[in-house]
């Protein structure tokens, strides 16, 4: 375990998450905004997140909930029957390379994995480096391609995205 993870609680991501994951997100330049962590909370989706122990939990809401800290990373999943799928992974930048993405794929694969499910999916972009690193690294293969899935905008051409899998 890594100084920084010791220093930090994971906990099941929330609907009043929601404003602090869309600024995780942007600090990450991910797409992913309130109304979209929102509706995947407030419905079928299931999220975790790490957060510094907070000192104003013992305060009341919505006090607690304005002085909570930062989120320093989080991640958000569908779960179904056999296949969850990941739909978002994000850790704030001056906490990268510090082992928190690798918790929070671990406590996905636990939750996963107790209720049944076979295999978690995802997809990433081709030119994503360090994702597939990290999903490599947590056993992730990739099972397929699909071309042009992200379309092109103004400033990058359409970019393929790749489906992988870990067998639970
Ligand atoms: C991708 C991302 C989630 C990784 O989070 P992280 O907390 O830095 O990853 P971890 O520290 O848990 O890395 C776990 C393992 O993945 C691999 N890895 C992670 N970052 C890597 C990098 N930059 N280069 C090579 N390998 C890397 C390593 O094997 C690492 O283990 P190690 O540090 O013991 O060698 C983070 O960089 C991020 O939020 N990026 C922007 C958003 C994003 O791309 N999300 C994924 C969308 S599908």
């Amino acid at each position: 375990m890594s100084t920084l993870t010791a220093l930090l609680q994971l906990r099941a991501a929330t609907v009043e998450d929601a404003p602090r994951l869309a600024r995780l997100a942007e600090q990450v330049g991910g797409s992913w905004n309130v109304a979209r962590y929102t509706g995947s909370l407030a419905g079928s989706g299931a999220g975790w997140l790490l957060e510094a122990a907070s000192p104003a939990s013992s305060l009341p809401d919505p006090l607690a909930a304005l002085l909570r800290p930062a989120v320093a990373a989080a991640v958000v999943v569908q779960p179904a029957a056999d296949d969850w799928e990941l739909l978002d992974l994000a850790v704030a930048p001056p906490c990268q390379r510090q082992g928190l993405a690798r918790t929070l794929l671990a406590a996905v694969v636990a939750a996963a994995g107790a209720s049944g499910a076979t295999r978690l999916l995802l997809e990433v972009r081709a030119g994503n480096a360090r994702a597939h690193a990290v999903y490599a690294a947590a056993g992730f293969v990739r099972i397929a391609c699909r071309r042009a899935y992200y379309p092109a905008t103004r400033s990058a051409a359409a970019e393929d995205a790749i489906v992988m899998a870990l067998a639970l």
